[in-house]
């Protein structure tokens, strides 16, 4: 797999600070792009003393943002831009910016986004070496770091000024790999095989009818792919295609095709044996019709009366068989969302319950956004935030792997 693979389809904020190295950050947009992320860059007004946002609009995916008030379009753009992030970088960072973040001060665009997001963050500082090799910059870093901030130091070259030492920018490719790195987040699912599940059952009436629901299988196949490019053996088995390019279903271990909960239920059972984690993100019909018209039903002989029957829980199958396996349900709620998945948690006695309101219009079926509440069997209960399926993706990756 191609190495900034991680990055294909990515939302990046590209947050550019002001110091010498701003122009070095327009081949960090275009190397980004290149790699198939959609850039979104932010530029500080002292980045502008330094470089034009018009030449990061001319090579990004959308026009550069400078200002955090003003846009009567976009009244709250640092929410907007942190809550849709997949990751946000920064380069180059100067000493005054991290210490900036450090304390949580947002008096611009780019650290009011930083502060509202939830997504990865990767900082390149660029400064001189007395700066560099400071007390307090080398503290503001190590808090940093503590806190989950990813951190791609400088190199040793020449610097503004004539002076040669420790602190120019890193070279745009080695920010641009750790930013692939990050999202990939070092393949540390590496050896661990896992069947995820994806989209709406559907349950035959007749040749050309059937029973099934909205689910598009967007936040299955986000957690398959992630889940791949993390480095696990996946198998996805999915009532929809796969979309995206090529190298993504090479990704991916095995990718199987079913139509009903019965097909699904044969696939995961055959497979479970071999699993260390099975996430069902499908919406697998609850009922089907218990027979199905061989021929199409003629509306000329009235409104059929069809019966329903059970179709198998598969989620309750795995549970009786399971030796280690982590086993992780999704609960598609309308209602009192926190209770009725604790409900299912304990009926269902899986490890994981992710449950999503699916009244909203901004969260469960078909929309690229999603907004859960995790709950494991150890009764903890988390409310995460709205963000991407692929976003989500990951975080509930990281709760399989701390539970492994
Ligand atoms: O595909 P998208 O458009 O991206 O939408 C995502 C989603 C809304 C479908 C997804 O986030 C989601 O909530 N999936 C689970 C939907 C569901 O079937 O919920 P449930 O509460 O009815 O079922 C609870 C759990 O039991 C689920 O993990 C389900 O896969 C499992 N189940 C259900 C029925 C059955 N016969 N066997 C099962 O194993």
């Amino acid at each position: 797999m191609n190495e900034l693979a991680a990055l294909r389809g990515r939302r990046v904020v590209l947050g550019v600070t002001g110091g010498i190295a701003a122009y070095k950050a327009v081949e960090v947009c275009r190397q980004l792009v290149e790699a198939g992320a959609h850039v979104i860059p932010v530029l500080t007004s002292g980045a502008q003393k330094f470089i034009g946002a018009l030449t990061f609009s001319a090579l990004a995916s959308e026009p550069a943002r400078t200002e955090l008030f003003g846009n009567k379009d976009d009244p709250i753009p640092h929410t907007r831009l942190g809550q849709s992030a997949d990751l946000v970088i920064v380069a180059p960072a100067t000493a005054r910016f991290i210490g900036k973040y450090r304390a949580g001060i947002s008096d611009d665009l780019l650290s009011a986004t930083l502060l509202a997001t939830r997504a990865p963050v990767l900082i390149a500082p660029a400064m001189h070496t007395e700066m560099w090799e400071h007390a307090a910059v080398q503290e503001n870093l190590e808090v940093l770091r503590q806190r989950g901030v990813s951190i791609v130091n400088p190199e040793s070259g020449r610097l503004a000024g004539g002076d040669y030492g420790e602190g120019r920018l890193a070279n745009p490719a080695a920010i641009v790999l750790a930013a692939a790195k990050v999202m990939a987040r070092g393949g540390d699912l590496s050896g661990l095989r896992v069947i995820v599940t994806a989209g709406g059952t559907r349950e035959p009436i007749d040749p050309v009818r059937f029973l099934g629901n909205r689910s598009s299988g967007k936040m299955g196949h986000a957690l398959a792919i992630n889940a791949a490019r993390r480095g696990a053996a996946v198998t996805l088995i999915t009532t929809n295609p796969l979309s995206g390019p090529e190298e993504t279903s090479r990704s991916i271990s095995e990718i199987v095709s079913v139509v009903t909960a019965q097909e699904m239920y044969e696939a995961v059972l055959s497979r479970f044996s071999s699993a260390d984690v099975v996430v069902m993100a499908a919406a697998v019909a609850d009922f089907r019709p218990k027979v199905m018209s061989p021929e199409k039903i003629k509306r000329s002989l009235g409104a059929p009366e069809i019966y329903l029957e059970p179709t198998p829980d598969i989620l309750a199958a795995l549970v009786e068989r399971r030796d280690r396996q982590v086993l992780v349900g999704f609960a598609a709620e309308t209602q009192d969302v926190a209770e009725q998945a604790a409900e299912k948690l304990r009926s269902k006695g899986v490890d994981l319950m992710v449950a999503n309101d699916v009244s909203q219009s901004d969260a469960g079926f078909e929309v690229d956004t999603n907004r859960v509440i995790v709950l494991d069997s150890a009764g903890g209960v988390e409310n995460l935030p709205l963000q991407t399926k692929t976003a989500l993706a990951d975080v509930i990756l990281d709760r399989i792997l701390n539970l492994i």
